[in-house]
């Protein structure tokens, strides 16, 4: 165990965790993990091939309610793949929710295509549905039978909406327009495996969604991802690209270019053990939120996460938004003392449009992002954290708040 350093504000993913130190959100192994690992250790079924593999996505697709899956690397890989088997063309258009990782933007460079980034709404922080739809309707022309940005002229081939902290977005006005204007819809569902929306599970609301379990998502193979869909010729066509789109294994023909994004075995056998225990982590990350938002709903400055009445979130990172003119400091200070008292929280992800690798990308009437990414902190969200440690986190929250605090001089 190493000691804490009060200059570095995040604790490296993966590394362990200094000694009395309360991290944003470590995995949770305490099943059938050593045992099914072992097994393929055991039988030497330790690479891209094997029953854990099979059993994995079986598992996945029946927990989400789809047809298919196929295991990925990450759920970066799984992007690419969703976005090249529905369709999209180097200089197509995809619209992407701009308050969320990077991960889904890069997706859509890596086929060539540009983003098009959607603000965030005030309330639940996810893509703001309303506004998509508004520049769907009158930013972009139907014209034989393809819809074009009105701006840049490029043709509009999908949507890519982005299931932050958890929460689902509202999605019917997403999947009405899709409809209308026959654009496939990906889901960034990394973030919320186990949400509901209108009692539907996240990942089977539009035409393929992606997962990733990688180390700080609600249940991980260390890293990996998957793609699920009910359309069987995209799943044939996401097995056959995942796997070096090998089209004669002997004598190595391979008449497209693939990738190899294919999940091991021993990863899936993590994925399986995890997945088993799915459910009682969704409910103590509930258990959690619920804690955090009777304690802090009341104090001054600090907005809790809400759940929209036709959501059933997975708090997968727990996130308050802090006004400074009312709580006494910006989040980033609340950050650095929280840091001090051995408490890792984290910002927003800075809005993706404004990124160096996306200034020239279209941005349409983005607002919220940016006052949402200024002010929100997600809070230690481990699946594994105990009564006792949520206290002092929050304990910490409302000390800081104090100007008289004689532990926290304010020196940031
Ligand atoms: C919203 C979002 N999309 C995509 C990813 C990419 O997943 P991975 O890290 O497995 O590539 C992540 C997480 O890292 C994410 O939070």
């Amino acid at each position: 165990m190493s000691s804490i350093n009060p200059n570095i504000t995040q604790f490296e993913p993966g590394a362990p965790v200094p000694e009395g130190a309360i991290p944003l959100c470590v995995p949770e192994i305490r099943g059938n993990e050593w045992k099914y690992i072992k097994e393929c250790l055991d039988t030497n079924w330790v690479s891209s091939v094997g029953s854990f593999v099979d059993r994995f996505e079986r598992e996945l697709a029946a927990y989400v309610g789809t047809k298919h899956a196929v295991a990925t690397v990450n759920g970066t890989a799984a992007l690419h793949i969703a976005l090249l088997v529905a369709g999209v063309q180097p200089g197509d258009e995809v619209l992407v929710s701009t308050l969320t990782f990077i991960s889904p933007a890069n997706a859509i460079r890596y086929v060539g295509a540009w983003p098009v980034f959607m603000d965030a709404e005030p309330d639940y922080w996810q893509m703001d549905s309303q506004k998509m739809v508004d520049f769907l309707e009158n930013e972009c022309q139907w014209r034989d039978g393809s819809l074009y940005n009105k701006t840049t002229g490029r043709r509009v081939k999908a949507i890519l909406p982005v299931h932050i902290l958890g929460h689902p977005c509202d999605m019917d006005p997403i999947l009405e327009i899709a409809r209308k204007y026959e654009l496939p819809v990906i889901e960034d569902a990394t973030e919320s495996l186990g949400a509901k929306y209108k009692g539907r599970m996240v990942g089977h609301l539009g035409d393929i969604a992606c997962f990733s379990f990688n180390g700080n998502k609600i249940i991980t193979t260390g890293g990996g991802g998957m793609i699920v869909t009910d359309n069987e010729a995209w799943v044939h066509k996401a097995r056959y690209l995942t796997t070096q789109a090998k089209d004669d294994p002997v004598e190595y023909v391979h008449n497209e270019i693939g990738y190899n994004y294919r999940l091991t075995n021993i990863q899936a056998a993590m994925g399986v053990a995890q997945l088993e225990q799915l459910d009682a982590y969704v409910k103590a990350k509930r258990d959690h939120a619920y804690q955090y938002t009777q304690f802090l709903q009341d104090v001054p400055g600090i907005q809790v996460q809400k759940e929209a009445p036709w959501a059933f979130s997975i708090y997968w990172l727990y996130t308050i938004l802090v006004d400074d003119s009312k709580f006494g400091m910006k989040s980033r200070q609340l950050m650095k003392r929280l840091r001090k008292a051995g408490i890792e929280s984290r910002p927003f992800w800075h809005p993706t449009y404004s990124l160096p690798p996306y200034t020239g990308s279209q941005a349409f009437n983005v607002e919220v992002a940016d006052s949402l990414y200024a002010q929100g902190l997600s809070l230690p969200s481990s699946v594994g954290l105990t009564f006792a440690e949520q206290h002092r986190v929050m304990e910490a929250i409302v000390k800081s708040r104090s100007p008289r605090e004689e532990n926290f001089p304010d020196d940031f």
